[in-house]
């Protein structure tokens, strides 16, 4: 008899993909008779750190298929994901590939998938910085002029696919799936005990994470963060999840004792996702230069700092908590004063992150 599910591969390869693949797997086992779902782990992140403990926290049974493909320059990274990614399509044959997001796996995965005519899904498509010098604005250029299938989580994503020429019957609205990860594991959240660990009180702390490149890769600009935590620590704690690139980069700059020696500054090793999200909830604001934590703080209705001169993601902006500071410490100290005065920004929830987009994209494959 043969097979008639559709088989179809998800992949995840670096942090911020794990909470984007979760309530996709979930939803796709409601649809066990339609589809043969396997999960591919790239392993451009491996530090249990960086990876396990998402696994763990999100309740995933582990990747079916792991390639530990790790670190390396852009080009060897890239290179690395799309030679090791390549056997596995050639024997797996799948119908389809998921992939999520902007990071490295996403763009070698796709790449590999379309030169073998599989077809390509990617979940949070159209999202644009227009800011070629960020890798993760190449990798989602290219992803979405590859794919198939284009799941986009806010309105700016429907207006850049159209003006890139997209065909309309390939694009959806669909929503936000890392918001679906956020209100599904509210529960579990609430439980994290990580204020108590730190010995910090609610509202009276602000949370900080750094790891783009242009943000920490140069003395100049480690220097530059160095004021801007030093002026916001002589007024309140700051908490840094130090993420490995940035402590690599202090290490290799001699910068260590600079950034340990700032009083009220508690520096701690990444967190699993349950007490980010938890330490997130209950701080007076983030200043942060990630994507996703500009989402996740919109939702949470905590004012966010981001320390970029642009964002993929507009509707932070115009509609959530989101202020973009770059990293001018004048910019940045007044806003994080009209911040401690309680002139943040209330922002709404924007369309369709209502914890229900995993299911509409499920739906909608189902479909195909
Ligand atoms: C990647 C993504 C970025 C995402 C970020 C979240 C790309 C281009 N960038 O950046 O979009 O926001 O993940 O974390 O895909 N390292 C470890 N352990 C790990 C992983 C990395 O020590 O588990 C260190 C290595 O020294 C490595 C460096 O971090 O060289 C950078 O890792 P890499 O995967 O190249 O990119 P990120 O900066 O993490």
């Amino acid at each position: 008899m043969t097979d008639k599910k559709k088989k179809i591969l998800v992949i995840a390869g670096a942090r911020p993909n794990f909470m984007k693949i979760a309530p996709l797997l979930r939803e796709f086992r409601k649809y066990k008779t339609r589809f043969r779902v396997n999960l591919v782990h790239t392993g451009q992140h491996y530090d249990s750190r960086m990876s396990d403990v998402f696994f763990r926290d999100l309740g995933m049974s582990m990747p079916d298929i792991y390639l530990g493909v790790g670190s390396g320059s852009q080009a060897v990274q890239t290179a690395n994901l799309m030679t090791a990614f390549e056997k596995v399509l050639i024997k797996e044959r799948p119908e389809w590939i998921v992939v999520v997001g902007d990071v490295n796996s996403t763009l070698a995965c796709s790449l590999v998938a379309s030169k073998l005519n599989v077809k390509v899904a990617h979940v949070e498509a159209g999202l644009r910085s227009f800011d070629r010098t960020m890798p993760e604005e190449i990798n989602r250029v290219v992803t979405d002029s590859l794919s198939d299938a284009l799941f986009v989580s806010e309105q700016s994503g429907l207006v850049n696919l159209k003006k890139e020429g997209v065909a309309k019957s390939k694009v959806f609205f669909t929503g936000n799936v890392m918001i679906d990860t956020l209100l599904y594991q509210m529960p579990k959240i609430e439980k994290s005990d990580i204020l108590s660990n730190l010995k910090i009180t609610p509202g009276e702390y602000g949370v900080l994470t750094l790891h783009r490149p242009g943000n920490v890769d140069e003395k100049k600009s480690l220097m530059e963060i160095h004021k801007i935590i030093r002026a916001i620590t002589s007024r309140i704690t700051l908490v840094y999840a130090m993420h490995p690139r940035t402590k690599k980069m202090i290490g290799e700059h001699g910068l260590n004792r600079f950034f340990s020696e700032i009083k009220n500054l508690i520096t701690i090793e990444p967190l699993g996702y349950i007490d980010f999200i938890k330490l997130v909830k209950h701080s007076a604001f983030v200043l942060t230069d990630s994507g996703g934590i500009q989402e996740e703080t919109t939702v949470l209705k905590i004012p966010c700092l981001t320390m970029r001169e642009n964002t993929e993601r507009p509707v932070t902006i115009k509609e959530g908590t989101n202020i973009l500071v770059g990293r001018d410490p004048s910019k940045i100290i007044r806003a994080f004063g009209g911040i401690l005065k309680g002139k943040n920004k209330r922002g709404k929830t924007p369309g369709f992150w209502d914890g229900q987009a995993a299911r509409r994209i499920v739906k909608i494959m189902a479909g195909f």
